[in-house]
């Protein structure tokens, strides 16, 4: 049974740290049977969150452009691997951009109430934050996380893992890490394995 996973790339700059994380997380998922898919934001175009509130009412965003084939292919991916590198004690505009264009799905959650994830859907679901930062200490993905955690929550996601290397000044870049690299791709591997496990118990059940 095939598992698919979408990456999504939310640097600024090509090939880059923390594209090269995800590209060996993608790698190891591919080499594991996965259905792999990358998406490069900085390749699309598309507008940020209006705040028009719009979806309060229709559960549906008014916003149509490069984003939106993309939160569907987010709502219906076994696996998604949201990548970014620190920013200002944070994730990149580019990925915060999509993150709060989710916002329909927390209308649809919370006001409409017309949407809610069974337990297992949201097992079977599962969400990474792929992340480089230039210091090395460790509070400095701490800003990041209450936000993938808020989108992974809208999607009926479950917040697996974090793939995260700090002090990218220190190793010179993701390139003199003599470990970064081959620990992501075990964990796509890890990830593809998993679900593919659950998917088969479920099938038997
Ligand atoms: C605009 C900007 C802001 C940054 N802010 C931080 C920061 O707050 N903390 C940090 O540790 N590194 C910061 N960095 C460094 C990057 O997180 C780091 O170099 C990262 O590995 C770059 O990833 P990339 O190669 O995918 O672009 C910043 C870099 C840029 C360009």
């Amino acid at each position: 049974m095939s598992v698919s996973v979408l990456g999504i790339s939310g640097s600024p700059r090509r090939n880059g740290n923390t594209e090269k994380l995800l590209d060996a997380f993608l790698k190891g998922a591919e080499d594991a049977g996965g259905d792999v898919e990358k998406i490069v934001l900085k390749k699309l175009r598309f507008r940020s969150c209006m705040g028009c509130n719009k979806c309060h009412n229709t559960g549906i965003c008014v916003v149509k452009d490069d984003l939106t084939p993309v939160l569907e292919m987010i709502a219906t991916t076994d696996v998604l691997a949201l990548s970014s590198p620190i920013y200002s004690m944070g994730i990149t505009s580019e990925l915060k951009a999509l993150i709060d264009r989710g916002q329909y799905l927390w209308a649809r959650k919370f006001v409409l109430k017309d949407l809610e994830f069974s337990a297992e859907h949201i097992k079977l679901h599962k969400g990474l934050f792929i992340s480089t930062a230039g210091q090395d200490t460790n509070d400095v993905f701490l800003g990041a996380y209450p936000v993938l955690t808020a989108f992974f929550n809208d999607f009926g996601i479950e917040y697996y893992d974090n793939i995260i290397v700090k002090g990218m000044d220190r190793w010179g870049g993701i390139d003199g890490h003599p470990d970064a690299l081959k620990g992501a791709e075990e964990k796509g591997s890890e990830i593809v394995m998993l679900i593919e496990e659950m998917k088969e118990k479920e099938k038997k059940e």
